[in-house]
């Protein structure tokens, strides 16, 4: 490989004979230079609609994941100038390059020159971490965590510095050599201008790499293919989410409207204005997703029902501990985490039994009000009616939150207590008192204390994950507060607060 790295020099300057043959030499196949040229849009578009989480942003970034598969695939087995093992440079080359440079007197490579050579290694490792941190925000166990948000955000300010620099330091070798690399990225060719670049290129693109180069087109385009049907079937129907905020009040879209419109003169829940398992004449979106939590809770007692008798058909029987009246709770077979048997109440007394629902945020409530009538769940009308259908769709697609971005694996409460203190002595004591204590709820299952009372305190201590869903969206079928209409660090201030209070 190292006879691509051409000096020019005087004794092997062409004879006249020499220049009559083939003028240019064939460098960038057809793969790189489709390849480069579609990481040129997919970084424009990625970076324009960028920020937001939409979309396009995501399916882009899946799609760039897989040019840099397909470069990395290519660097080992392309074409001669695409491998990396021609141009991998010694930190002492790439200093002299650099140097001879500035003195105007840096040798020319028909590849990679040892800058370029670096260049493209940073934009390949930047462009990795920009995938990788992208695609952890999308999942659940990565989603909202804020080393991951920073990181990203990082790597794409080092990608907006260095493609400025990669483009100057294109236009610095083109002058330098009387060549024009940018045409050579378009046609594949560069002039030829001494022997051994006429050698070089009888051995370049032999037929063989012509062949090798249909190959890698192909790979690059399934490579690409594959990572924007991914992407956007991963994003289908989702809206963006803030879920730090309150959501916002006014209906996202004319089919959630309709819905509620539909609800409204078939089953109007403002026919009772009692806070418990009434509804308000006119509701407000903030209420629609906390009472939906509160159904996610216990639907039957959110709606002031008896529970239905037998167990839940999709409850697996070998699990004997839950009541049969629980198996109905949404919480019993998805979990406080939503995280459902991959999460935190997978492993506790009353373990989750069911998949996730975490991939329904975003979605359409009419997807998710389906699948509540589908043969797993088996909710018809006379169970769960329309209206409480479409409150609990709107709670799983716009008000779960991200338990591992508040509450870590030790049950620590990412929040500041001290700054809950003044908010519980206004809120929360009105009812559970100033310790907590006002309040008995229940008595304790643990077999340790079995039959002790429960407070506040020992709840958020044993359960802080059950808690911060009820500090959100309130306690099904009780006169108590939702905190939904406020900003999510409110809550986990409550929270941990909460943690500090006597626990019997
Ligand atoms: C007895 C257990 C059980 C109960 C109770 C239950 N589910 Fe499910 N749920 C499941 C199972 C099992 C699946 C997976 C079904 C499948 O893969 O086809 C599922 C799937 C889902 C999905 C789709 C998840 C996805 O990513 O595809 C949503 C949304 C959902 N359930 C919401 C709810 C809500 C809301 C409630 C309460 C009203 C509820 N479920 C009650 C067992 C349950
Ligand atoms: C208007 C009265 C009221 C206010 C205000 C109130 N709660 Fe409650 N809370 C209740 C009632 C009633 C229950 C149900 C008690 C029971 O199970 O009998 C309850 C239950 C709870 C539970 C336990 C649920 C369970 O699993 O048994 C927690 C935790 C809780 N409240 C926390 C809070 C916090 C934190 C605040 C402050 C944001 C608060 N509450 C404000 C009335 C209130």
């Amino acid at each position: 490989m190292r006879d691509d790295r051409i000096e020019i020099d005087d004794d092997r300057r062409m004879t006249a004979g020499d220049k009559t043959a083939s003028r240019a030499i064939s460098v960038w196949d057809v793969p790189t230079r489709v390849f480069h040229w579609l990481l040129v849009c997919c970084v424009a578009i990625g970076w324009l609609t960028g920020g937001s989480g939409s979309r396009w942003h995501e399916t882009i970034g899946f799609m760039v994941a897989g040019l840099v598969l397909f470069r990395l695939i290519w660097g080992i087995v392309g074409t001669r100038h695409a491998l990396f093992s021609s141009f991998i440079f010694s930190p002492s080359a790439t200093y002299r390059y650099l140097n001879d440079l500035i003195g105007h007197r840096a040798r020319r490579y028909i590849g990679h020159n040892p800058a370029g050579a670096l260049m493209v290694f940073a934009l390949l490792g930047v462009l990795a971490s920009l995938c990788a941190t992208g695609m952890m925000m999308q999942s659940d166990a990565f989603f909202g965590v804020s080393w991951v948000e920073r990181t990203h955000k990082a790597a794409s300010t080092i990608l907006i510095c260095l493609i400025p620099l990669h483009v100057v330091g294109v236009f610095i070798s083109s002058a330098l050599h009387r060549e024009n690399l940018l045409f050579a990225m378009l046609s594949g060719q560069k002039p030829i201008a001494t022997r051994t670049d006429r050698e070089t290129s009888v051995r370049s693109l032999r037929l063989r790499d012509q062949v090798h180069g249909t190959h890698g087109f192909i790979i690059l385009l399934v490579g690409v293919a594959i990572g924007g049907v991914y992407g956007w079937n991963s994003t289908s129907g989702r809206q963006t989410i803030v879920e730090d905020q309150p959501p916002a009040e006014t209906l996202p879209s004319n089919q959630e409207r309709q819905l509620a419109q539909d609800i409204r003169e078939t089953a109007p829940i403002g026919e009772r204005q009692d806070y418990v398992s009434g509804g308000p004449a006119v509701a407000s979106r903030t209420w629609m997703i906390s009472s939906g939590g509160r159904l996610y809770d216990n639907w039957f007692r959110s709606l002031g029902k008896p529970p239905p008798t037998g167990r839940h058909p999709s409850w697996p029987h070998e699990l004997t501990r839950t009541s049969d009246a629980d198996t109905w709770r949404c919480k019993s077979c998805h979990g406080w985490d939503y995280l459902g048997r991959d999460g935190q109440s997978g492993i506790g007394e009353q373990p989750s039994v069911a998949p996730g629902i975490r991939r329904m945020r975003g979605r359409a409530p009419s997807e998710i009000i389906s699948i509540l009538g589908d043969k797993t769940h088996g909710f018809s009308d006379e169970f769960l009616p329309p209206h409480a259908k479409l409150r609990t769709a709107m709670f799983v697609a716009y008000g779960q939150h991200t338990i591992s971005r508040y509450i870590s694996h030790e049950g620590n409460v990412l929040g500041d207590a001290e700054k809950g203190r003044p908010l519980f002595q206004t809120i929360c004591a009105a009812c559970h008192g100033f310790d907590g204590k006002t309040r008995k709820l229940g008595l304790s299952a643990n077999r340790h204390y079995k039959g002790a009372p429960l407070f506040v305190g020992t709840k958020a201590n044993g359960n802080p994950v059950e808690v911060l869903h009820k500090i959100r969206n309130g306690h099904p079928g009780a006169i108590m507060v939702s905190m939904r209409g406020f900003p999510m660090i409110y809550s986990t201030r409550l929270l941990a607060y909460v943690q500090t209070l006597p626990k019997e």
